[in-house]
Protein backbone atom coordinates (compact mmCIF):
# COMPACT_ATOMS: atom_id res chain seq x y z
CA UNK A 1 0.00 0.00 0.00
CA UNK A 2 1.60 3.19 -0.87
CA UNK A 3 1.03 5.71 1.87
CA UNK A 4 0.13 9.66 1.10
CA UNK A 5 2.31 12.52 2.03
CA UNK A 6 0.57 13.91 5.14
CA UNK A 7 1.90 17.26 4.44
CA UNK A 8 1.52 19.21 0.90
CA UNK A 9 4.35 20.91 -1.26
CA UNK A 10 6.25 24.35 -0.41
CA UNK A 11 6.08 24.80 -4.99
CA UNK A 12 2.94 26.52 -4.58
CA UNK A 13 4.83 29.01 -2.25
CA UNK A 14 7.75 29.46 -4.79
CA UNK A 15 7.26 32.85 -6.42
CA UNK A 16 7.33 33.16 -10.48
CA UNK A 17 10.01 35.16 -10.94
CA UNK A 18 13.23 33.80 -9.18
CA UNK A 19 15.94 35.28 -7.86
CA UNK A 20 17.01 34.57 -4.06
CA UNK A 21 15.60 38.06 -3.28
CA UNK A 22 12.80 36.47 -4.24
CA UNK A 23 12.95 33.58 -2.84
CA UNK A 24 13.62 34.50 0.11
CA UNK A 25 10.87 36.90 0.50
CA UNK A 26 8.13 33.87 -0.95
CA UNK A 27 9.97 31.43 1.42
CA UNK A 28 9.38 33.68 4.84
CA UNK A 29 5.42 32.96 4.27
CA UNK A 30 5.83 29.23 3.51
CA UNK A 31 3.20 27.16 4.64
CA UNK A 32 4.43 24.12 2.54
CA UNK A 33 4.08 21.79 5.55
CA UNK A 34 3.19 21.75 9.30
CA UNK A 35 6.60 23.38 10.77
CA UNK A 36 5.95 26.67 10.37
CA UNK A 37 3.31 26.86 13.34
CA UNK A 38 5.91 26.24 15.78
CA UNK A 39 9.14 28.07 14.37
CA UNK A 40 9.97 31.76 15.02
CA UNK A 41 10.48 32.25 11.40
CA UNK A 42 11.29 31.24 8.28
CA UNK A 43 15.70 30.34 7.99
CA UNK A 44 16.46 30.46 4.46
CA UNK A 45 19.87 30.40 2.98
CA UNK A 46 22.60 33.18 3.18
CA UNK A 47 25.92 33.74 1.76
CA UNK A 48 27.29 34.69 -1.68
CA UNK A 49 24.46 34.67 -4.25
CA UNK A 50 27.57 33.53 -6.80
CA UNK A 51 29.09 31.42 -4.39
CA UNK A 52 31.55 28.93 -6.04
CA UNK A 53 30.72 26.47 -2.98
CA UNK A 54 27.24 25.54 -1.32
CA UNK A 55 27.08 24.17 2.24
CA UNK A 56 23.82 22.45 2.84
CA UNK A 57 22.75 21.07 6.10
CA UNK A 58 19.67 19.90 8.23
CA UNK A 59 17.56 22.54 9.22
CA UNK A 60 17.91 25.63 11.61
CA UNK A 61 18.91 24.63 15.11
CA UNK A 62 17.70 27.19 18.52
CA UNK A 63 20.05 29.77 17.79
CA UNK A 64 19.05 30.12 13.65
CA UNK A 65 15.25 29.88 14.69
CA UNK A 66 16.14 33.02 16.76
CA UNK A 67 18.24 34.59 14.51
CA UNK A 68 17.16 33.87 11.03
CA UNK A 69 20.19 33.07 9.41
CA UNK A 70 21.43 29.57 8.78
CA UNK A 71 24.37 28.54 10.92
CA UNK A 72 24.87 30.78 13.36
CA UNK A 73 25.23 28.76 16.67
CA UNK A 74 27.87 26.33 17.81
CA UNK A 75 27.80 24.14 14.75
CA UNK A 76 28.79 26.92 12.21
CA UNK A 77 31.25 28.09 13.98
CA UNK A 78 33.08 24.79 13.85
CA UNK A 79 31.96 24.69 9.88
CA UNK A 80 33.73 28.22 9.32
CA UNK A 81 36.65 27.32 11.19
CA UNK A 82 37.67 23.69 9.14
CA UNK A 83 36.25 25.46 5.91
CA UNK A 84 39.00 28.29 6.59
CA UNK A 85 41.37 25.52 7.68
CA UNK A 86 40.73 23.66 4.50
CA UNK A 87 41.50 26.50 2.53
CA UNK A 88 38.14 27.74 1.49
CA UNK A 89 36.88 31.03 0.35
CA UNK A 90 34.97 32.41 3.63
CA UNK A 91 33.57 34.96 1.37
CA UNK A 92 32.38 32.71 -1.37
CA UNK A 93 30.27 30.72 0.25
CA UNK A 94 26.94 30.28 0.47
CA UNK A 95 25.04 27.88 3.70
CA UNK A 96 21.67 26.45 3.65
CA UNK A 97 19.50 23.68 4.74
CA UNK A 98 17.09 20.60 3.61
CA UNK A 99 14.66 22.66 5.67
CA UNK A 100 14.35 25.76 6.37
CA UNK A 101 11.79 25.84 10.08
CA UNK A 102 13.43 24.58 13.16
CA UNK A 103 11.78 21.26 14.64
CA UNK A 104 11.63 20.84 18.38
CA UNK A 105 10.17 19.37 20.85
CA UNK A 106 10.21 21.15 24.61
CA UNK A 107 12.59 19.59 27.14
CA UNK A 108 11.73 21.30 30.33
CA UNK A 109 12.15 25.10 28.91
CA UNK A 110 14.71 23.96 26.29
CA UNK A 111 13.08 23.81 22.70
CA UNK A 112 15.28 20.10 21.31
CA UNK A 113 16.17 19.62 18.10
CA UNK A 114 14.09 17.01 16.69
CA UNK A 115 14.44 15.18 13.10
CA UNK A 116 12.73 16.65 10.38
CA UNK A 117 10.53 13.95 8.59
CA UNK A 118 10.83 12.27 5.39
CA UNK A 119 7.44 14.57 4.60
CA UNK A 120 8.51 17.64 5.75
CA UNK A 121 11.97 17.26 3.83
CA UNK A 122 10.05 16.04 0.56
CA UNK A 123 7.98 19.08 1.42
CA UNK A 124 10.81 21.60 1.72
CA UNK A 125 12.93 20.61 -1.29
CA UNK A 126 11.79 23.27 -3.61
CA UNK A 127 13.25 25.62 -1.96
CA UNK A 128 16.97 24.11 -1.70
CA UNK A 129 16.61 23.14 -5.70
CA UNK A 130 15.54 26.57 -6.53
CA UNK A 131 18.35 28.17 -4.24
CA UNK A 132 20.93 25.65 -6.35
CA UNK A 133 19.41 26.38 -9.49
CA UNK A 134 20.33 30.67 -8.60
CA UNK A 135 23.49 30.08 -7.04
CA UNK A 136 24.78 27.49 -9.63
CA UNK A 137 27.74 26.44 -7.33
CA UNK A 138 30.71 24.71 -8.60
CA UNK A 139 31.11 22.92 -5.55
CA UNK A 140 27.92 21.23 -3.20
CA UNK A 141 28.74 19.96 0.21
CA UNK A 142 26.45 17.71 2.03
CA UNK A 143 26.59 18.04 5.75
CA UNK A 144 25.21 14.98 7.78
CA UNK A 145 23.09 12.12 6.38
CA UNK A 146 19.70 14.15 6.18
CA UNK A 147 21.18 16.45 3.75
CA UNK A 148 23.60 13.40 2.10
CA UNK A 149 20.19 11.18 1.78
CA UNK A 150 18.11 14.32 0.69
CA UNK A 151 20.20 15.20 -2.60
CA UNK A 152 22.17 12.14 -2.78
CA UNK A 153 19.78 9.36 -2.26
CA UNK A 154 18.42 7.22 0.59
CA UNK A 155 21.28 4.29 0.05
CA UNK A 156 24.00 6.95 0.45
CA UNK A 157 26.19 6.51 3.34
CA UNK A 158 28.19 9.40 4.92
CA UNK A 159 30.06 6.83 6.91
CA UNK A 160 31.18 4.89 3.96
CA UNK A 161 31.51 7.67 1.06
CA UNK A 162 32.13 10.58 3.19
CA UNK A 163 35.19 12.75 1.33
CA UNK A 164 34.42 11.24 -1.95
CA UNK A 165 33.58 13.01 -5.05
CA UNK A 166 30.37 11.53 -6.25
CA UNK A 167 28.89 12.20 -9.67
CA UNK A 168 25.33 14.38 -9.47
CA UNK A 169 23.66 16.49 -11.35
CA UNK A 170 23.26 18.71 -8.92
CA UNK A 171 26.66 20.71 -9.15
CA UNK A 172 30.43 19.86 -10.75
CA UNK A 173 32.12 18.89 -7.81
CA UNK A 174 29.69 17.27 -5.19
CA UNK A 175 30.64 15.73 -1.71
CA UNK A 176 29.30 14.86 1.36
CA UNK A 177 30.93 14.58 5.13
CA UNK A 178 29.45 14.92 8.77
CA UNK A 179 27.23 17.33 10.55
CA UNK A 180 29.36 19.46 12.59
CA UNK A 181 27.05 19.16 15.43
CA UNK A 182 28.19 15.60 15.42
CA UNK A 183 31.39 16.38 16.07
CA UNK A 184 30.61 18.89 18.43
CA UNK A 185 28.60 15.71 20.46
CA UNK A 186 31.92 13.95 20.56
CA UNK A 187 32.66 12.18 24.08
CA UNK A 188 35.94 13.82 24.93
CA UNK A 189 38.22 16.30 23.47
CA UNK A 190 40.32 13.59 21.83
CA UNK A 191 37.95 12.23 19.68
CA UNK A 192 36.75 15.46 18.82
CA UNK A 193 40.30 16.59 18.18
CA UNK A 194 40.20 13.95 15.75
CA UNK A 195 36.81 14.15 14.08
CA UNK A 196 37.66 18.11 13.46
CA UNK A 197 40.87 16.61 11.85
CA UNK A 198 38.81 14.30 9.17
CA UNK A 199 36.42 16.78 8.74
CA UNK A 200 38.93 19.14 7.88
CA UNK A 201 40.33 16.48 5.26
CA UNK A 202 37.11 15.90 3.88
CA UNK A 203 36.40 19.71 3.50
CA UNK A 204 40.06 20.09 1.94
CA UNK A 205 39.39 17.44 -0.96
CA UNK A 206 36.71 20.20 -1.94
CA UNK A 207 39.17 23.10 -1.55
CA UNK A 208 41.70 21.03 -3.63
CA UNK A 209 39.18 20.09 -6.42
CA UNK A 210 37.83 23.86 -6.94
CA UNK A 211 41.37 25.06 -6.94
CA UNK A 212 42.38 22.14 -9.75
CA UNK A 213 39.24 23.34 -12.14
CA UNK A 214 39.88 27.02 -11.67
CA UNK A 215 40.98 28.62 -14.76
CA UNK A 216 44.74 30.30 -13.69
CA UNK A 217 44.57 34.27 -14.05
CA UNK A 218 46.25 34.43 -17.26
CA UNK A 219 43.93 32.38 -19.09
CA UNK A 220 41.20 35.01 -17.68
CA UNK A 221 42.71 37.92 -18.47
CA UNK A 222 44.00 36.60 -21.88
CA UNK A 223 42.68 38.49 -24.83
CA UNK A 224 39.60 37.23 -26.83
CA UNK A 225 41.03 36.21 -30.66
N1 LIG B 1 22.45 22.67 11.95
C1 LIG B 1 22.01 22.69 10.68
O1 LIG B 1 21.89 21.65 10.03
N2 LIG B 1 21.72 23.85 10.15
C2 LIG B 1 21.84 25.00 10.79
O2 LIG B 1 21.54 26.05 10.20
C3 LIG B 1 22.31 24.97 12.11
C4 LIG B 1 22.61 23.79 12.69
Amino acid sequence: MTRRNPFPTALPFLPEKRSLRTLRQAAAECQGCDLYRNATQTVFGDGDPHAELMFVGEQPGNDEDLQGKPFVGPSGRLLRKAAAEAGLDPDRIYITNVVKHFRWEPRGKRRIHKKPSEAQMAACLPWLHAEIEQVRPRGLVCLGATAAQALLGKDFRVSRQRGELVTSPLAELVLATVHPSAILRAPDDETRALETRRFVEDLTVMARALRRGRPRAAEVHAPLR
